[in-house]
């Protein structure tokens, strides 16, 4: 469920009309809804409120701090994957003892400075990740407290490119290799050994992957205590799907019962790293009609955002609903919805079957809260994006468009020139 919707023929999100944004702020811009994102937070939390766990909402899915402190303001923690990423937790007020930090290729800087805020836990991909830890931990006079992300070879069935717990992918330790890496551990002096994680991938639409995925872990974990190490964390990843448009993957409740189940009875604090599942549906996309192009045997739509705002289509071929921001019942026609870069990529949608719109018609495009505006870039030399964030009838500029000035203002022309 989220609070954009149309009243009185208008697009809104909560109350505010996003054509009012729109004449404000011009497009393109991205939108999140503070009412939306409350109650995904509040949904997912309140599945888990009879267990030790720690909602860990994985920063990267959108890093704004508009929505980190709106996530920290109800008591989220975060799952980073950078110093960036944990600055801009801090920033936003989150704890450093609600901060977990993911990620295969940790740097030594990244380490320290994790160290040197003693966030909670290191989720540990590797033996060299692991010594370099300690060594680091060790001339701080500290101890980092890590888990080991096992990889349990479950396919998600998911998008090949947000697959991570397979056998082939990069991420995790084999669940085979797994007890020497606890065995080492337990050996270096930087190193205080508190859990296992795992983390199979993004976007899934059924439980049983997961439902594997927990079960072997929680093998793991009773394997670990009969070799003399002390669990008491848990991590079970982020992951679950959220309605596109296409379909309905299966609800929080499902999913936490699910991993009850399968950790029951182990004492362990569950910590769930959850990105889309909170900010998918919290946010949009909103640009403007540039033309309507009426080719040889295809019809362009083309708007002024393109796969450099939002890039899902082109990367994952993701599905996003696109609708008129003014309401309409006129009938509808298969077109392609593209953007200007100069990119036979630059696609948001083939074929699509939608009213046509005339010039400066504003569209919205749905479920763009998470992976939208994070992986935005400048290519074609076009400025980033606002982001705005809503909340009733009042909403905030949560971060202001890019300006040619700064944009020109990123390079240098070298002395010898
Ligand atoms: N934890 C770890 C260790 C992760 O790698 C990720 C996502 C998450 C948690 C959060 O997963 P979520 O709950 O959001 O599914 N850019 C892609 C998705 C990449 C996901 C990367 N890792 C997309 O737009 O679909």
């Amino acid at each position: 469920m989220d609070h954009f919707t149309y009243k009185q023929g208008k697009y809104h999100a909560e109350d505010v009309a996003i054509e009012k944004i729109a004449g404000e702020i011009g497009t393109p811009f991205y939108c999140y809804s503070t009412a939306t994102l409350t109650r995904h937070y509040n949904v997912f939390a309140q599945h888990f409120s009879d267990v030790a766990a720690k909602i860990c909402y994985a920063v990267k899915a959108n890093s704004n701090l508009g929505v980190l402190a709106t996530l920290a303001k109800l008591g989220s923690g975060a799952d980073v994957v950078s110093e960036g990423e944990i600055r801009l937790a801090l920033a936003a007020g989150i704890k450093p003892a609600d901060i977990v930090f993911s990620g295969v290729g940790k740097t030594a800087n990244e380490m320290a400075f994790a160290l040197e805020q003693d966030i909670f836990q290191f989720n540990i991909e590797s033996e060299p990740e692991l010594e370099l830890l300690s060594r680091i931990a060790q001339s701080k006079g500290k101890k980092a407290r890590i888990a080991v992300r096992v990889n349990p070879d479950v396919d998600p069935r998911t998008h090949a490119k947000i697959s991570t717990g397979q056998k082939e992918s990069k991420f995790g330790v084999a669940m085979a290799q797994a007890p020497q890496v606890y065995a080492l551990a337990a050996k270096l002096p930087g190193i205080d050994v508190q859990g296992v994680s795992v983390h199979i991938g993004s976007q899934l639409t059924t439980l049983e992957p997961f439902q594997q995925a927990f079960a072997r872990v929680r093998d793991f974990v009773l394997e670990l205590r009969g070799r003399g190490y002390v669990i008491n964390t848990l991590d079970l990843g982020g992951g679950l799907g959220i309605p596109y448009g296409q379909g309905e993957p299966p609800l929080p409740d499902a999913y936490a019962q699910v991993a009850k189940r399968e950790t029951a009875g182990l004492g362990c604090t569950l910590i769930f790293e959850p990105g889309r599942m909170l900010v998918g549906n919290a946010g949009i996309l909103v640009a403007r009609v540039i033309y309507v192009k009426r080719g040889e045997n295809r019809t362009f739509l083309i708007v002024d955002a393109a796969m450099n705002d939002l890039i899902r289509p082109t990367l994952y071929d993701a599905y996003h609903e696109i609708v008129p921001a003014k309401e309409t019942s006129a009938a509808k026609e298969a077109v392609d919805v593209v953007g200007p870069v100069c990119e036979t990529g630059d696609i948001f949608a083939e074929g699509r079957k939608m009213a046509l719109p005339t010039a400066d018609e504003l569209m919205v495009f749905r479920s763009c809260g998470a992976y939208g505006a994070v992986m935005a870039g400048n290519y074609n030399a076009r400025l980033l994006v606002p982001e705005v964030m809503v909340s009733g009838s009042e909403y905030a500029v949560v971060r202001p468009r890019q300006t040619y000035k700064e944009l020109i203002a990123r390079d240098n022309i070298p002395a010898w020139l």
